[in-house]
């Protein structure tokens, strides 16, 4: 039976280069032949004519080649043309830290302050500053001493010692990641809105990188609603987001020995859960929803704490047109919230790759990749000019243009070579 095959195959191999070195030549573009490759056995694979050097076929039918690759940080790696680069934080690494960071937030409650933690690493972002990393922005300054004793940044020790031991754990993340990553599984864990992240951050090496203090909004200024936008404009967020993100608010307390806001416990903060005290903003401090902004409308608790930031909210026009629509519509809320929050994490980050990549397009481990119609079929990637000539090449070869239909005859002749291929197969196989 393999004799046989093996003969079919030569058969095929002989009137393959027949068709690519004759007349059948001028009948059938490379391309098309090349499409013409048969398994017939485990130990006889044909490949006819030009698999390899038609770019149209190879770029669509070829294995994509797994190359190797140093990464920037100097470790090695394999990576496939379909799977993302990921030079400064390891994908595998990153969901391995999600799922830590999930524990932490069972047995610590310590959501509010990684929310925070991330907010103030990235919240320092100045777009007039084309530079990294002097423009500021998410790039793990804030592990640095000198960037924690900011007074804005009173507390936020607390969030870094957290997450000390998964930084140790999962080397290959690095911090500008692990903040943002701790920040968004906190919001969704605590019921909030996936956030459509992006991984992939580059750390600054060195505290002299660190931005200078006073970037980061005050509670308490002259006049909240001009600060806000002094301070969110600068860092590329609009109205929308301003008041969309202050909804974190949703979440954990304001301590007196901290920011100097807040009381020191109330009916709703004095047992905890976590260290307990503080002045929260809404009822449920843990949970995310739209309470925040429900309550510091009516401003009737006295337990509950509204800053003069989270009342200008409804107090400025344009903004209070946000507050009041995220106090009745949570959906409305959560589509905002993730948005902006999304924005946040990556606002003066530099990625590498540079694009950064997504969790959710990494398969889980041991899994082939999914396939995913438009990455194959709208990718945005240009084609070089070189690759466009050859694939000009390969269709005037056959009397065709890439910029004109084939004609039908085209086709046919595709059928009748397939007929032939068939007749002499059976007869063979006879
Ligand atoms: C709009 C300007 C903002 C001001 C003036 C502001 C101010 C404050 C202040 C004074 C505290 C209390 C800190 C403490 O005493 O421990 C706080 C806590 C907090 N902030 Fe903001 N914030 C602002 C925006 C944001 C944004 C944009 C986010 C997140 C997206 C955020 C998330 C949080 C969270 C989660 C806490 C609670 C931290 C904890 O319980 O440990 N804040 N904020």
């Amino acid at each position: 039976m393999t004799d046989r095959l093996s003969t079919t195959a030569a058969a095929m191999v002989s009137i393959s280069a027949a068709a690519t070195n004759s007349a059948a030549t001028r009948l059938i573009p490379s391309v098309a032949v090349s499409a013409f490759t048969t398994r017939l056995s485990s130990r006889t694979t044909l490949s006819l004519t030009s698999l390899r050097s038609s770019p149209l076929i190879s770029r669509l039918f070829l294995p994509q080649e797994t190359s190797v690759r140093r990464f920037s940080s100097g470790r090695i790696g394999y990576s496939t043309a379909s799977s993302p680069k990921c030079a400064a934080s390891d994908p595998e690494q990153l969901k391995g830290a999600r799922e830590d960071i999930k524990e932490l937030l069972k047995s610590t409650f310590c959501h509010p302050i990684l929310v925070r933690l991330g907010w103030h690493d990235a919240g320092t972002y100045n777009k007039n500053i084309e530079e990294w990393p002097q423009r500021g922005g998410a790039n793990g300054s804030l592990r640095f001493e000198i960037e924690l004793k900011h007074g804005a940044n009173a507390g936020l020790v607390n969030a870094l010692k957290l997450l000390q031991p998964i930084k140790e754990k999962y080397s290959s993340v690095t911090y500008a990641d692990l903040f943002q990553l701790a920040s968004a599984t906190a919001i969704e864990e605590a019921g909030g809105p996936k956030i459509p992240m992006k991984y992939g951050r580059v750390d600054v090496s060195e505290p002299e990188q660190c931005p200078e203090e006073g970037r980061l909004p005050d509670a308490g200024p002259p006049s909240p609603a001009s600060h806000l936008r002094d301070v969110f404009n600068r860092m590329g967020l609009d109205d929308k987001e301003i008041v969309a993100l202050s909804g974190a608010h949703t979440l954990g307390r304001s301590r007196p020995d901290r920011s100097g806001w807040g009381k020191p416990e109330t009916k709703y903060t004095k047992d905890g859960p976590g260290a307990p005290g503080g002045q929260s903003w809404t009822v449920q401090w843990l949970k995310f929803d739209n309470s925040y902004f429900k309550d510091i409308k009516e401003k009737k608790d006295e337990d509950l704490l509204v800053l003069p930031t989270d009342a200008v909210l409804f107090d400025d026009p344009a903004f209070k047109e946000y507050a009041e629509k995220y106090a009745v519509d949570v959906d409305a809320f959560f589509k905002d919230y993730a948005e902006a929050h999304a924005k946040l994490s990556s606002i003066g980050a530099k990625f590498d790759p540079p694009e950064g990549f997504s969790l959710d397009d990494i398969p889980a481990k041991g899994q082939p990749e999914k396939f995913v119609a438009a990455k194959y079929s709208t990718g945005k990637t240009e084609l070089s000019d070189s690759m466009k000539q050859k694939i000009r090449a390969e269709y005037e070869g056959f009397g065709g243009s890439p910029d004109k239909p084939l004609q039908s005859n085209y086709f046919l002749n595709i059928i009748i070579v397939i007929a032939v291929l068939a007749f002499v197969t059976s007869f063979v196989m006879n």
